[in-house]
Order: C-alpha cells, then structure tokens, then sequence
C-alpha cells in the first residue's frame, strides 16, 4: 500500500474507512505509517519503542503500547485496533491460512539424531520449547548447543540467525560456546559475535529484556531466543502463598511477550526449569517442573532431562501438541551434545 502523499498530524484521528484488510505479501510492506493516524511523530516514537511492523503492533493491549511508546492510551486503542484490522488480528482465519502459516515453521536441528527424531525433526520455530530437570541434568547444556546451532546454514539444519539470550544464572560460558563451534566446524568468533547476551538481576530486569528484544533485533534476523532460568528469579522473589497470583500473572505476562517474539520473527524461543526439589506447599510436587498451570499452557514443548549412567542423558518428551511422547538418550561431550 503506498503512503499516503497527505501528510497527517499525529492528532488526526484514525478513521474506519481508511483500513485496508491486507494479503501477508501487503504486510511485509506495509509500513507503520499506513496505519490511520499515524504521523511523522507518532511514528517515530513508536519505532523508537521497537514497534517497526504492524503485526507487532496489533498483538500489543493499549495500556502496554501507551507506556512503551510513551502515547495517550486512547491513541494506542485505536492505533492497535487500525492494526488488528489491517493485519486481520482478531479474527478467525481457515484452516487452510493456518497450514499456510504453519508451512512457515523451519526446524532446528540438534545435530544429535536421536533428538532430532524424538522432535520430529528438530526445534520449532513459532513455539516455546520449555527444558526441565533437575540440576547439572544438562539444561544449560542444550541451550549453548542450540545456540551455536542455530548459527549454521540452513542446509545444515541451521537457521543462519542471530539468538538472543537472557541469562539469570550466570551460566553463561563463551568458552562452552567456542568449544561447540570448533565441535561442528564452525569459526568461534563468527558464532559468538551472532549471540547477544545479557544477564538479568531480577524478574522486573528479566522481563524489561525481553521487551527489549523487539528493539534490539533491529537489523538482524532472530531466529532463536533463550531464557536460562525462566523461573530462578521468579522462585526467590515472590516466595509464600500470598506471593502466588502475583507471581503468576507475572510469568504470564513475560511468556506472552515470548511467544510474541517467537511469533513475529517465525523464530524459537527456548526457556530451561528446575523442578521442585521438595514436596511443599507452595510448589507442589517434587518431580514436577515448577512454573504451575500458567507454564504448563505456555509451553508447545516440555523436554525433561535426567542423568543416566556412564555419562548418558535422557531427555522425555512430555505434552507436545502433535508428536508421541517418547524418550531418547544422548551425551554430554567435550565437543557439545552427541549421539
Ligand atoms: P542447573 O542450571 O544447575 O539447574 O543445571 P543444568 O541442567 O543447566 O546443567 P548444565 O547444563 O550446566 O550441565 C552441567 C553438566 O554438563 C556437567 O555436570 C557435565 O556433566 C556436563 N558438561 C558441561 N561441560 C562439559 C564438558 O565440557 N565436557 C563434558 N564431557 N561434559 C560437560
Ligand atoms: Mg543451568
């Protein structure tokens, strides 16, 4: 759709008539100005928040935009709502646009076959892949993997993308990362310049980073994002039954802005979690991955991991929307993970 020559004052009204239902081919180049009521100014403050594309925009609560942007939250409504139409947000879509979507869906190869298969092919894009187990059960492991992974060629089960990772541990290590590089052939330097890092402190700072994400990924191509731990912060901030719903609407609030990310860069997002190391109250059962219901139904894939002997790994795939459960073992090596 061209821009319109009209220039527009940024308190300019959207108006109803103007919304054009667009084909994906209109959206990617659309741009934010074609929305009613978006001028010069208008514009500027809502790509300086991150918002460059409409889909972004229309997936967004007005509440949300209007802080993000720094805008009325009267304008945000409307602005969002111009989205959603243009976009055709909101609405429902045939099957038949869904398997058109789904289509889009490229897989992540682990490079460990048994994997690969248990996954029916590898990581999924557009989903959020949640890896649990107890501790040193190799969590942290399969994220570095994936990260130096998805670096690589598409022809090589890559997705020749950069990868986002938000570390609450302090576990992220370069030299695990060099060390799985130099596993697949691939030069160091080059993986680790395409994986951006950043330690966060506490839940708030955790959730502002994945906000920033969609800002940050200007310029490059995101195909993977990693939360290493999801629920660490979130266990030691809100501790005690009263803590509860806060806690939860809050983990929801950062998963939605997940799913958001793997949605909008048709990329992967990977979270790891522990499980409950006792029986209480609180957190429930001790073989159970913590998070609750809210993590549960977020998650597209849960992947359990347990130690096995002479340095084996298992890895259950548990709840997955289309594939068998299944187990398959793997290792842990030097070089990264291998069959
Ligand atoms: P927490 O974050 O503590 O909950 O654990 P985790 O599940 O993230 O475990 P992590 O992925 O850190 O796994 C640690 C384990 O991976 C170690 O105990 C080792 O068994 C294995 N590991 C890590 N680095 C190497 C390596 O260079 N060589 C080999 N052979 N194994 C390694
Ligand atoms: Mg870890």
């Amino acid at each position: 759709m061209p821009a319109k020559s009209k220039a527009k004052s940024k308190n300019e009204e959207p108006n109803e008539e103007e919304v054009t239902i667009m084909t994906e081919e209109m959206l990617s180049e659309a741009s934010i100005e074609d929305l009613p009521g978006v001028g010069p100014a208008t514009a500027e403050k809502l790509r300086e928040a991150g918002f460059e594309e409409l889909l972004a925009i229309a997936v967004m609560s007005p509440s949300d935009l209007a802080d993000q942007a720094e805008l009325g939250e009267a304008v945000a409504n409307k602005i969002i709502n111009a989205a959603k139409k243009m976009a055709n947000i909101g609405g429902f879509v045939s099957g038949s646009d869904l398997l058109e979507r789904r289509r889009e869906v490229m897989k992540l190869s682990s490079k460990v076959s048994t994997i690969d298969e248990l996954l029916g092919g590898g990581f999924e894009t557009q989903a959020l892949v949640e890896v649990y187990g107890e501790f040193g059960s190799g969590k942290t492991q399969i994220g570095h993997q994936l990260a130096v992974n998805c670096t690589m060629p598409l022809e090589d089960g890559g997705f020749d993308g950069d990868v986002f990772y938000i570390d609450t541990e302090d576990t992220f290590r370069p030299e695990r990362i060099t060390q799985m590089a130099r596993g697949h052939g691939l030069d160091p330097e080059k993986v680790l310049e395409r994986i951006h890092v950043a330690r966060a402190y506490n839940t708030a700072h955790q959730m502002l980073l994945a906000e920033e994400i969609k800002r940050l990924s200007r310029g490059l191509n995101v195909k993977m994002i990693i939360v290493d731990s999801l629920t660490s912060h979130f266990r030691a901030e809100f501790i005690g039954r009263g803590m509860l719903a806060n806690r939860q609407q809050k983990l929801n609030r950062h998963l939605k802005d997940l799913k958001q990310l793997a949605d909008i860069n048709n990329a992967l997002v990977l979270v790891t979690n522990q499980v409950h190391s006792k029986p209480d109250a609180m957190w429930g059962d001790p073989t159970k991955p913590v998070g609750g219901h809210v993590l549960a139904h977020a998650s597209t894939f849960r992947l359990y991991l347990r130690k096995a002997k002479a340095g084996r790994r298992i890895a259950r795939l548990v709840d997955s929307p289309n594939l068998p459960d299944g187990e398959c073992v793997y290792q842990v090596t030097e070089e990264g993970l291998r069959d």
